[in-house]
Parts: C-alpha cells; sequence; structure tokens
C-alpha cells in the first residue's frame, strides 16, 4: 500500500516537471535564449531519466508483496493461473495493446478461492461448452496487457466465478440453481478484503452470465423474470448472452451482449477440411430439438413450438436437411448448408448463431426482438436473414427468393474474416475477437471508472 502511494505521488511530481518544461519553451523567446535553452535541455534530460526512472519504478511495484498482502487468499490453482498467464506473456503470445487503444483502459482481475472458479475446470467440458465464455474471457484477460495486477491502477474489476460448470448428472445441462449464492458470497468474499467494491457498490466490477436468461439465472423465462437480476449484481456491468430490444427484466441492470462460446480450434479444424467458401449442397440445415408434441411448462412451450411448426411443415420437404438428434459432426453438415436455421429454443439466443456465420452459412434467425451481440463489428442486416416467429410457413419461399436474388451479395459479407473472428473467444486474446469486442464495448463504460474520475478531476 505504502509502495503504490510513493508511486501516485511520483506521478503527480513527473506532472509537475511537464508543466515547468512547457513553461521553459515558452519564456525562450526573451533575450537570455543561451541560457534558457542549455536550461531547457538540462530540464529535458532530467524528466527524460525521470520518465524511465518512475515508470521503472511502477512496473517494479506492480507484483509487488504491498499490493498482494491485502489479497484475496491464495489458492494453489488460481496461482497456478497467474503464473501460466505470466510464463506465455513472456512467450510473445498474448495481445499488445498498444497505448491509447482501449483509452488506456486497465482492468483487474480478482484472485478468487478455487471453489468459485478452477475446481470446476475438473470437468472438461467447463472450458468448452455453449457457456464457457465465462472461462475464456477469464483466460483471455489474465493474459492481456489491459489487465492490471495494481487494483490502485484499475478502471474495472472482473470477477471470475464460474456459475455454468455444475454439469446435472441426469440430463447432462448445467444446473445454476447455486449459481446466485454462488456469486452472493464471492461478492461478500472480494468486498471484505479489498476497499474497491465498497467504492462503488460494484459499479465497476464485471461479471459474466452466459447461460440462458443472463443474470436472472434460470432457465425458464417466467422463473428468470420472477427472480430478476439478483439485488447485489444490480450496480455492476454483466457480459451476457441474454439479449432482446424491448424492456426484459433479465437485462434491468449495465451489460453487453455477447456471443454463446464455440471452441475457436474446432471452427478452424472444420475450416481446414472444408473452406467456407466451398461448394455447398445442403439447402437449409437444422439440427437440435424438434418436439413433435412440446409439453407445457408452466404455461409455456419450448421454442414458442416454433421448432414444432418447422419440423410439421418442412419434415418432409427435399430442400431442407432437419435432423432431431445429436450428432457431433455436426459442424461438417454446416459448412455444406448455404441456409441454417436459428430458431430460439428456451431463451431467444442459440450457439447456431455463431457456428454458422463463423462456418459461413448464411443465418435465418427466428427469434422475435433479440438483441444480437457487437452489432459495431458484426452487420448482422448484411449477413444474415431475420424472420419472424408466426411467418416460418412462408421459410421455404423466402429463402428461394434470396438465393434467386442477393444471396451472393449476403454470402460475400459473412464470409470476410473480420466477422468471423469477431464471434469467437480466444486465448490468448486476438485483435478484433470476441473478448477485444468485450474489451472495447467495456473502454465506452470509463465513466464508471473511480480512476478516470479522479484524473478527470484534477
Ligand atoms: C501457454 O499457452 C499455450 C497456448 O496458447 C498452451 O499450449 C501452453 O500450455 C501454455 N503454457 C503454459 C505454461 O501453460
Ligand atoms: C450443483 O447443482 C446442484 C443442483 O442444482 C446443487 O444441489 C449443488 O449444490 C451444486 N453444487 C455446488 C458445488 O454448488
Ligand atoms: C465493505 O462493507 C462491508 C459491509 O458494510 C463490510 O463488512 C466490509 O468490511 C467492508 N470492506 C472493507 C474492505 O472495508
Ligand atoms: C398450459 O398450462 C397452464 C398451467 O400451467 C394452463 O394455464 C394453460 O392453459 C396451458 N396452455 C395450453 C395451451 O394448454
Ligand atoms: C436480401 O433479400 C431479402 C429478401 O428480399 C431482404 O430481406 C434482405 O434484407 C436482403 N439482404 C441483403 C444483404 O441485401
Amino acid at each position: 500500500m505504502l509502495e503504490t502511494k510513493r508511486v501516485v505521488q511520483l506521478r503527480s511530481r513527473g506532472f509537475y516537471v511537464r508543466m515547468r518544461l512547457l513553461h521553459g519553451t515558452r519564456s525562450s523567446r526573451n533575450p537570455e535564449k543561451g541560457f534558457c535553452y542549455r536550461y531547457f535541455k538540462w530540464i529535458l534530460w532530467l524528466s527524460i531519466s525521470f520518465y524511465f526512472f518512475s515508470s521503472f519504478l511502477i512496473t517494479r511495484s506492480k507484483p509487488s508483496s504491498s499490493i498482494s498482502r491485502t489479497t484475496v487468499s491464495r489458492s494453489k490453482p488460481s496461482r497456478a493461473l497467474i503464473e501460466e498467464s505470466l510464463l506465455n506473456s513472456s512467450s510473445l503470445q498474448h495481445l499488445q495493446i498498444p497505448d491509447g487503444l482501449f483509452k488506456g483502459m486497465k482492468v483487474y482481475v480478482y484472485e478468487l478461492p478455487s471453489k468459485y472458479n478452477s475446481d470446476w475446470l475438473s470437468n472438461e467440458r467447463c472450458s468448452s461448452h455453449l457457456f464457457a465464455s465465462e472461462v475464456a474471457i477469464h483466460r483471455g484477460l489474465m493474459r492481456s496487457d489491459v489487465r492490471t495486477l495494481d487494483p490502485w491502477e484499475a478502471d474495472f474489476f472482473f470477477v471470475p466465478v464460474y456459475v455454468s460448470c455444475n454439469f446435472s448428472t441426469v440430463n447432462g445441462f448445467p444446473a445454476i440453481g447455486h449459481a446466485r449464492s454462488l456469486i452472493a458470497s464471492a461478492i461478500e468474499h472480494v468486498s471484505a478484503q479489498l476497499p474497491f467494491w465498497n467504492r462503488s457498490l460494484g459499479a465497476d466490477h464485471v461479471f459474466v452470465a452466459s447461460h440462458d436468461f443472463g443474470s436472472c439465472f434460470h432457465t425458464l423465462e417466467d422463473v428468470a423474470i420472477a427472480d430478476g437480476v439478483p439485488e447485489v449484481l444490480r450496480n455492476s456491468i454483466i457480459l451476457q448472452t441474454f439479449g432482446v430490444k424491448h424492456k426484459h427484466p433479465c437485462q434491468d441492470v449495465e451489460h453487453v451482449v455477447i456471443p454463446p462460446y464455440i471452441p475457436p480450434e474446432t471452427v478452424r479444424a472444420t475450416l481446414k477440411k472444408s473452406p467456407a467458401t466451398g461448394p455447398r449442397d445442403i439447402f437449409a440445415f437444422f439440427r437440435g430439438k424438434m418436439e413433435v408434441h412440446p409439453k407445457n411448462v408452466s404455461g409455456r412451450f419450448y421454442s414458442k413450438k416454433v421448432r414444432t411448426e418447422i419440423w410439421r411443415k418442412y419434415g418432409g420437404d427435399r430442400r431442407f436437411y432437419l435432423r432431431r438428434h445429436r450428432f457431433v459432426g455436426y459442424q461438417s453438415e454446416i459448412v455444406r448448408s448455404t441456409f441454417c436455421l436459428c430458431p430460439l429454443g428456451w431463451a431467444p439466443w442459440s450457439p447456431r448463431l455463431v457456428e454458422s456465420v463463423a462456418l459461413g452459412c448464411v443465418p435465418v434467425i427466428i427469434a422475435d426482438g433479440i438483441q444480437l451481440p457487437f452489432p459495431s463489428a458484426v452487420p448482422w442486416a448484411e449477413i444474415s436473414l431475420t424472420l419472424a416467429e408466426n411467418d416460418v410457413d412462408n421459410l421455404g419461399k423466402i429463402l428461394e427468393h434470396v438465393a434467386a436474388t442477393n444471396l451472393t451479395s449476403i454470402q460475400r459479407n459473412l464470409w470476410d474474416p473480420l466477422v468471423r473472428e469477431a464471434l469467437l473467444f480466444n486465448v490468448p486474446i486476438l485483435e478484433g475477437d470476441a473478448t477485444w469486442q468485450v474489451l472495447d464495448a467495456l473502454s465506452k463504460k470509463l465513466d464508471r471508472s473511480h480512476r478516470k474520475t479522479l484524473l478527470r478531476g484534477q
């Protein structure tokens, strides 16, 4: 703590020297030019060497024990993560963020006991299933240059809690019943250990909520709505897969809509075998749950019966390749398809959005009011088709019409590698990828940064 203070003092002295320097140049118009010139050179030399000296101090003070002494208890697995990140940062693999990008934003990543995150990784699915952005964003941040080890210089505080990795032994889906209490307990932990949560009441703290109804932490919309966003999170910033254009209790919080997680390695492996621009012999594709007689689950039907309707109307249509059962090699089918149907499930979003775009199959989005991720990086209107939920009967006609008119221009837009990259979470972060887009979105919320507010006040 003492060292941190000293650094702050040194920095403000650096500011003073710069002011003197400016003053010096202005007064060099007077007759005593020679003296001023020498004086100016001296100050320049002093301030440059001071700059290097102080930046040396600042860099050196980062991993110092003064910070970690007050830091959260050190559990072995997250120590391992940090060491791994340090090792890898020297191998030049991580993202070097040029100064000025993201407005110089810094993110502090809390070091939490392993029960909040790394313990879950013992199940391999934890880091690769569709909700795994909570893991990938954490890992990406650990290795990136926006990360600071000094919480005093942070604009944002990332709280790495993995809540979607408790897989049910019955159906294999993540059970998120424990999510609220796990997050509440993590917040209790960080607010007791360090002063930053209390300082902002969480306003500069960032969480990931990557399952169906995001920060409502329930798979059924009516329960999700009734529960709402947990009280403790309402001040914070949530990175969530759920997003709709209308007002909804599950996005009644500062948030960024993020894509679901698809492992970038699998996409690259598929594209290596069959490039996105290759031949596509399947006209329209869908593989997934399509209930013939959907159950009434507390007044709601899966996919609002849209998938049932698709199956009923097009199940026997030769142009449509519809399958109701899981198949691990389904990416090879997407890369062979021209149109990929992305109807809602329980929630409006689905992993098919990312898989279709990444593999160059035109997404046909059927989910009324859906808010799609990263609209500034992904020109959704130019790379996809949107169909109203009650317009499924016209699906065949609409696809034929597009195939006969503007399909080539849609595909040209879609096959832009930058578009694909924006929806994939890489570790380490790659320029323009999904975690990069998250950082870009956070840098537009710097009005929440305590540090930036202080700097503005100076
Ligand atoms: C560093 O990252 C690479 C891939 O990015 C990974 O294969 C390797 O295991 C990491 N190194 C360590 C020491 O964990
Ligand atoms: C995992 O989920 C189950 C079912 O929701 C719950 O009973 C259990 O407590 C959870 N496990 C942990 C470690 O939170
Ligand atoms: C933050 O506030 C809580 C509740 O008022 C308190 O228990 C905790 O000790 C505070 N944390 C710090 C670091 O002062
Ligand atoms: C579905 O079930 C609810 C009760 O949970 C009932 O009120 C509603 O009428 C049912 N809807 C249909 C279409 O059967
Ligand atoms: C292609 O045509 C369809 C149907 O006419 C239209 O809805 C869509 O906006 C067009 N897309 C592009 C990128 O031109």
